[in-house]
């Protein structure tokens, strides 16, 4: 039997702790120069993605060289998924020789009908709806600087999107007071929101959208923005820096956080769009530990899908 993770609510509250732990141990093993054991010998991980990477790529294909396996790269120009090739034939031929698939694309149903046919699990690496390995490298990163998750006040501010989803969702499922602001417009989905709140009801944090940046950021823990254009969203990037402009995170908006609050970003940033370089730059930024949370936590979820113990 095996799992997928397309969205953070594929693990339960336990399950993502565990992992959380996980990845702080491989973590402390890679800090500590230590080799982890060659556990995923012989096994191949394919990356199937529709749109560009940097961080959660490499992190997939490092972690799979740590771990002793091999990560098979696959973009749209060698596969063209459901253009060339059906995506039911794509999972099913995959699934032959490879023992997990990552897969980065335009639309969730997309990734969603690879997981129905797959007989391996199926990552979801970014889809138009989550983006759960990024929502777990920043639950880690927080986890770290905090020392806890329960009770943390992180604000998001910008556009609703698929890295605003995964958080809502993951932040719900550990007991985090989320608190969310977009423009109208950009708000997130509204069954999203229903799933986060049903959530909140069962693992005791809170989750507040408003449309006012200071009032999600007014004595935050963390804050947190993302592009104001995501991928496949570039043609709209000179209405929506209208649409968003009273929404970049800059100091004078970080001064209503606490004073030690983390800036945080899942990066690509747009220095002068959604934050400002000095505040990207600044102490309180930790978006460079998000991004190499992204091998941990990435190498943690291979070995629990792999049902693969050290
Ligand atoms: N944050 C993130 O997912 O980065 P990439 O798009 O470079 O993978
Ligand atoms: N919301 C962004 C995240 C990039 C990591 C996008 O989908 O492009």
């Amino acid at each position: 039997m095996f799992d997928h993770y397309l969205s953070v609510t594929d693990l339960s509250r336990p399950a993502t702790e565990a992992l959380l732990k996980r990845s702080q141990d491989l973590k402390h093993e890679w800090h500590r120069g230590g080799h982890p054991a060659p556990v995923l010998q012989g096994k191949t991980l394919a990356l199937v993605f529709e749109k560009p990477s940097l961080r959660t790529r490499v992190a997939f294909e490092a972690g799979m060289t740590q771990l002793g396996g091999y990560g098979s790269y696959l973009s749209a120009n060698d596969i063209d998924m459901g253009g060339r090739e059906s995506v039911p034939d794509v999972a099913r031929n995959l699934s032959r020789w490879v023992q997990a698939i990552a897969a980065r694309v335009f639309k969730h149903a997309t990734v969603e009908e690879l997981a129905r046919y797959a007989t391996v699990p199926v990552i979801n690496a970014l889809s138009d709806y989550e983006h759960p390995c990024q929502a777990l490298a920043d639950a880690l990163t927080i986890l770290e600087h905090r020392g806890t998750l329960e009770g943390i006040h992180l604000a998001y501010v910008g556009d609703g999107n698929n890295v605003c989803h995964s958080l809502m969702l993951l932040g719900s499922l550990l007991g985090i007071h989320i608190r969310v602001a977009c423009p109208a417009e950009h708000r997130p989905h509204p069954d999203l929101a229903a799933r986060a709140e049903r959530l909140v009801a069962e693992h005791g944090g809170s989750l507040r959208i408003t449309t006012v940046p200071a009032e999600a950021v007014e004595g935050a823990d963390a804050v947190y923005t993302d592009v104001w254009a995501s991928m496949g969203q570039e043609h709209e990037a000179s209405r929506r820096r209208l649409i968003f402009q009273s929404y970049q995170v800059n100091a004078a908006l970080l001064a209503r956080a606490r004073p030690d609050a983390l800036v945080m970003h899942c990066l690509p940033a747009h220095r002068g769009e959604e934050i400002t370089a000095d505040v990207l730059e600044g102490p309180q930024s930790v978006v460079f530990d998000q991004a190499e949370n992204r091998l941990h936590v990435q190498k943690a979820l291979l070995l629990t899908l792999l049902n693969v113990s050290q």
